[in-house]
């Protein structure tokens, strides 16, 4: 039984195979809309969340499944002190996989060492979103054709931004990537990021504090959003918040087939009427995490073995 705690649970090859399945899926829905039928999925989110939780809940039933679960820890047991680990165990009685979402650190990986079914990262604390990643990378090669040489220039919240940790770990075992970091001083890229992930690559990065001076040389823009929630005093959150906002006139900088990302929800950071600028993908990144997420589901209830090639079995 596989689960999905970190990006780096998936080798390269398994990732890659997992993204072509998605656009596999994404060419011919109708071919897998009832890959999953009878099977359950319970989505388990003790943090507020609009896109993943939907965006599961949808891939399962594109898949002719059905999903049950909670959206907030005020709704579960957990309001009356239930531990992750008992929670997890008897929803495996209840469902066929679980997408867990909470706001500690490592609690999924905790989840996965008590489950019977496979447990999927919904995102934890300010650590890890795997399958956003998973989303970012299809959208990613949906555009170019390839992930190999994109200059990605990572702009916000590096900090406390999950979706900005999992992508680096994902994004140093493409080849000829480069880096550009640009977030205020107190919200750059953790430490042990950069000397864990980052450097051992010996991929290319750099940190700069404005993105206009940056922009011309990207390939992809990945814009996030302040994480209000991870900030210990209102104060500092209120200080940073619009410390970047893309406008149509930054935008103007950009390479023509820039990229712009986003894993959203936006607050300030990209100015509405950069919208309807071909550049702007963040609507069809949202899109592309359900076809992701149908491939995941399928892979992990090993309803698509060709993912899984040549793996060892664990
Ligand atoms: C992100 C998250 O939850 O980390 N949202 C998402 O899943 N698309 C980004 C965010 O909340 O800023």
């Amino acid at each position: 039984m596989r689960h999905l705690i970190d990006p780096l649970d998936l080798t390269l090859a398994e990732t890659e195979r997992l993204l072509s399945l998605a656009e596999d899926i994404l060419a011919r829905p109708e071919a897998f809309s009832h890959a999953c039928d009878g099977k359950i999925l319970a989505t388990l989110f003790y943090e507020p969340s609009t896109r993943t939780r939907l965006s599961f809940e949808s891939a399962m039933m594109r898949l002719g499944g059905k999903t049950l679960g909670f959206a907030s820890a005020e709704n579960s047991s957990a309001a009356k002190g239930e531990s992750v680990a008992d929670t997890v165990r008897m929803v495996s009685g209840y469902a066929d996989i679980v997408a867990m979402r909470h706001f500690k650190e490592g609690a999924p990986l905790v989840a996965a060492q008590y489950s019977k079914i496979p447990v999927i990262n919904a995102g934890d604390g300010g650590h890890q979103h795997p399958t956003q990643t998973l989303t970012d990378l299809l959208t990613i090669r949906r555009r170019r054709g390839d992930i190999n040489g994109v200059v990605i220039g990572l702009c916000g919240d590096l900090k406390f931004g999950r979706t900005v940790h999992s992508l680096i770990k994902s994004l140093v075992r493409y080849e000829e990537v480069s880096f550009v970091f640009i977030s205020p001083e107190e919200l750059r890229v953790p430490g042990y990021i950069i000397k864990e992930v980052v450097e051992p690559s010996g991929h290319p990065f750099r940190e700069a504090s404005t993105m206009e001076e940056v922009l011309p040389e990207l390939d992809v823009l990945y814009m996030t959003r302040v994480q209000r929630e991870r900030f210990f005093n209102e104060e500092d959150y209120v200080r940073l918040k619009d410390s970047f906002i893309l406008t149509p006139e930054k935008l103007s900088l950009g390479k023509k087939d820039l990229a712009v990302m986003h894993p959203l929800p936006r607050v300030n950071e990209i100015a509405p009427q950069v919208d309807n600028d071909p550049r702007a993908l963040y609507f069809e990144q949202a899109r592309n995490g359900v076809f992701v997420r149908m491939a995941l589901i399928l892979a992990l209830l090993g309803l698509a073995p060709e993912v899984w090639k040549g793996a060892k079995p664990c």
